[in-house]
Order: structure tokens, then sequence, then C-alpha cells
């Protein structure tokens, strides 16, 4: 499961722990959920290759070393994936957006794409956002639309993903997938265990 990369940060356990509480607020739900997107996006670009730019600094024109931005698209997964998209794009202000609206049949759980709207994606690092990978039938759908637009990478951010999702997420082996938590046990209703509960709802106070 070399892909899968549990990013062993205090301050993400210390978010993900009140995410656990099922008091918590809303409003309080969304923000540690964007802190720990923010953290897992810090370690996925940690080594991303930079080039050098010309800069005039208060005292010299120099060469200094820049991302660039505008080759990163963020996709994420609504509806919980959105409250992922916020604190990533405050990092990376030129990324592109490109969005997926996959749902599970709360019964079956089989998850269907209801909506896609993507930019090229040629040439370009995509990363993907949802919280939560439990079956990974969703995650299947996003990586098999993305992969069909010959991206040049694909990065993947997960708060919780299941044991048994892991275990699916580890046969993508061009996929790396930056992770808050993975091991965790599937209920019959498809729900992770300890988990965070139904992300979507909770981050949209439904
Ligand atoms: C949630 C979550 C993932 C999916 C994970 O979305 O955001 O996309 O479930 O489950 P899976 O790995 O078994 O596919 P959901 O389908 O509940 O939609 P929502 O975000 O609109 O609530
Ligand atoms: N989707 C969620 O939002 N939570 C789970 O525990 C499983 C799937």
């Amino acid at each position: 499961m070399d892909n899968i990369i549990v990013v062993n940060n205090s301050i993400l356990l210390n978010s993900l722990t009140k995410l656990r509480d099922k008091n918590l607020k809303s409003s309080q739900f969304r923000k540690e959920v964007s802190n720990i997107a923010k953290i897992l996006l810090f370690e996925a670009l940690r080594n991303e290759e930079t080039e050098m730019r010309k800069i005039q600094t208060p005292f010299v024109e120099s060469d200094f070393p820049s991302l660039n931005e505008d080759e990163y698209v963020l996709v994420p997964i609504l509806r919980a994936g959105l409250s992922m998209m916020e604190s990533c794009l405050k990092v990376l202000e030129d990324a592109k957006v490109g969005f997926l609206a996959i749902k599970r049949d709360e019964t079956t759980l089989e998850s269907k794409v209801y909506y896609e709207r993507l930019p090229h994606l040629e040439e370009k690092t995509v990363i993907i956002l949802d919280p939560m990978v439990a079956t990974a039938g969703s995650i299947t759908k996003a990586i098999g639309i993305i992969e069909s637009h010959n991206p040049k990478k694909i990065i993947s951010l997960n708060i919780v993903v299941s044991k048994v999702g892991a275990e699916k997420l580890s046969k993508f082996k061009n996929v790396k997938f930056y992770v808050g938590s993975a091991g965790e046990d599937l209920n019959d209703k498809g729900y992770i265990v300890p988990g965070i509960g139904d992300a979507g709802d909770r981050c949209f106070n439904t």
C-alpha cells in the first residue's frame, strides 16, 4: 500500500478528533475539514518540482523557486469534497477547479455520477478532494473519469479511509493518496466506524 500515505501530523490529528465529536457544529466541522485539507495538500506537494522565476525584491532582482499553480486542477467530489476546496484554493490561488458530483445509493451503496464538469486535464496534476473513502465506489468512478482525460498526475486527498477502501485504493498504482486515517471499519450500512459520520450532511447542516 505504498501509494497510500497516512499523514502523521499532530495538528491534523487534533482536527480529526474534533470532527469525530457528533456534537460539533456544522460551521466548526467545515473549519476542521479545511484545516486538514490544507495539511494534506502541503504534504502532497512537499516535493513538487519548482521552476525559477525572476523577482524584483525590495533590494535586488533575482531568480526564486515557484510553483506553476495553474498546472493544478482541484476536483472536489460533491457534496462533501466542496468543504476541502476553499482552503486548497487559498494555497494554490491560480489552480483550476473541475467538479464531479457522485452520490451513493443508500441501500445498494452503488455510486452514481450525476454531474461532470472538468477543464482540460492533459499535462495537469489533478488533486481529487473527498473527505471519505468507504467502499471506494465513488472514488473509483472519479478516478476512472479523470484517467480518461489523460492527466500528467493524479493525487487524492482524503480524511478518513476504511480498511476495505484502502485495499481498493492500493490497486491504483498511478494515484497517490494522502490521508488522515486509514484502516477503520465499515458497518453494514457502509459507514466508516468510528469515522466522522455522513460528511456531506455534517458539512452542510442537513
Ligand atoms: C460520501 C463521501 C464519498 C462517498 C464515500 O458521499 O463524500 O463521496 O460517500 O463512500 P464510498 O467510498 O462508499 O463510495 P455521498 O455519496 O454520501 O454524497 P454526499 O457527499 O452528497 O453526501
Ligand atoms: N460517506 C460518508 O460521508 N461517511 C461514511 O462514513 C461513509 C461514506
